[in-house]
């Protein structure tokens, strides 16, 4: 008898330890699918290692695609953790320097031409593969190349949307330039995505615009969610409410440490960082009472060409306020 009720007892504690084992594992699963809010570089250009492990373990992809090779920064990164391997650049001088540096890496197919053709020509040879792009081959001073423009992205994304029977996560650099009227709009280029799949989530992680499938179950975080917010209402301002705006901004105020450590890096690691940046981390610092800080963001680094909406008005009053109260005391 008392062996029977031990054995029996052994059993329900068994059926306990595995149900937490999986709840354990499910809590697990669900908090490593969150894309966070980074500053994704190495330096002004290449993609760090670090970044690009994460994207793998988020999205699993088997092919990395870049547009514009230059030095070969990103693609010496990505030939680390991906099984194959595209590069496309337009100048023949960069193209046969990166491609003889980086010789033995034997994963790694270099491409000489104008992005949209090479990139049609690689994705007509691919069928259900997930696919990681990363849309950087554009003007960049000095020495780069200059197709017809200085960003070919659009192009890049319509000819993305002619082959719809890959799965695709796409990344594009260097976002701050879309103010510029050499470059489009950040409202052409999500419109451009929306037309390879309508669906897809589109996040703002600082000057990286990443874009990728609900299918994928990767969940932004808090902080990255609530700055694609506070970007994006500028161009869709039909698609949020100013409520939810400053919702999502007061998110950003209340940044933990690690994400204002990343938003100082997106203010003072670029060349002619965007006003959002300033923006954000200002919020950040309105919040922790960082009164130098905080009205040099307001008052000198949000440039009203960038930005323009009466709420600045309102976080700056609110910034000299406090400044105000503190310097009474
Ligand atoms: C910002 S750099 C690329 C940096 C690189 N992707 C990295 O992560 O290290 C841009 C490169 O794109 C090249 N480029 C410019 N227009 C291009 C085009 N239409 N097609 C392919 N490459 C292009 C430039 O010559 C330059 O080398």
């Amino acid at each position: 008898m008392i062996h029977t009720l031990i054995k029996i007892n052994f059993i329900k504690s068994l059926k306990k330890i595995s149900l937490l084992i999986v709840l354990i594992q499910s809590l697990n699963a669900s908090t490593s699918l969150v894309l966070p809010f980074t500053w994704m570089k190495d330096n002004q250009y290449c993609l760090s290692i670090k970044s690009l492990k994460k994207l793998n373990d988020l999205f699993n992809p088997n092919v990395f695609i870049e547009t514009g090779t230059y030095y070969g920064g990103t693609t010496e990164n990505a030939s680390l953790i991906f099984p194959v391997v595209h590069t496309i650049e337009l100048d023949k001088k960069i193209y046969l320097n990166t491609k003889n540096r980086l010789s033995l890496k034997k994963n790694i197919s270099f491409h000489l031409g104008d992005s949209p053709a090479i990139l049609d020509k690689i994705l007509n040879n691919f069928s259900n593969q997930r696919i990681l792009l990363w849309l950087d081959g554009h003007f960049s001073g000095g020495a780069t190349a200059m197709s017809s423009k200085e960003t070919p992205v659009i192009e890049e994304l319509n000819v993305i949307s002619k082959y719809p029977q890959n799965e695709y996560i796409i990344l594009i650099d260097d976002i701050r330039e879309c103010h510029r009227k050499e470059w489009p709009s950040l409202r052409e280029i999500v419109i451009a995505i929306r037309k390879i799949n309508m669906s897809y989530r589109i996040t703002i992680s600082g000057d990286t615009l990443i874009a990728f499938s609900p299918t994928t179950k990767v969940q932004p975080s808090e902080i990255l969610n609530a700055c694609s917010i506070s970007r994006l209402f500028a161009e869709f301002p039909e698609e949020f409410n100013l409520d939810q705006v400053l919702e999502a901004e007061k998110t950003i105020s209340k940044a933990p440490p690690e994400d204002v450590a990343e938003l100082w890096e997106l203010c003072n690691n670029l060349y002619s960082p965007s006003s959002y940046y300033f923006l954000w981390y200002g919020l950040t610092q309105i919040e922790s009472k960082i009164y130098l800080s905080q009205n040099e963001c307001f008052l000198y680094k949000i440039d009203p060409r960038q930005i323009n909406h009466p709420r600045i008005q309102k976080y700056l009053s609110q910034a000299l306020i406090r400044n105000q109260s503190y310097s009474d005391k």
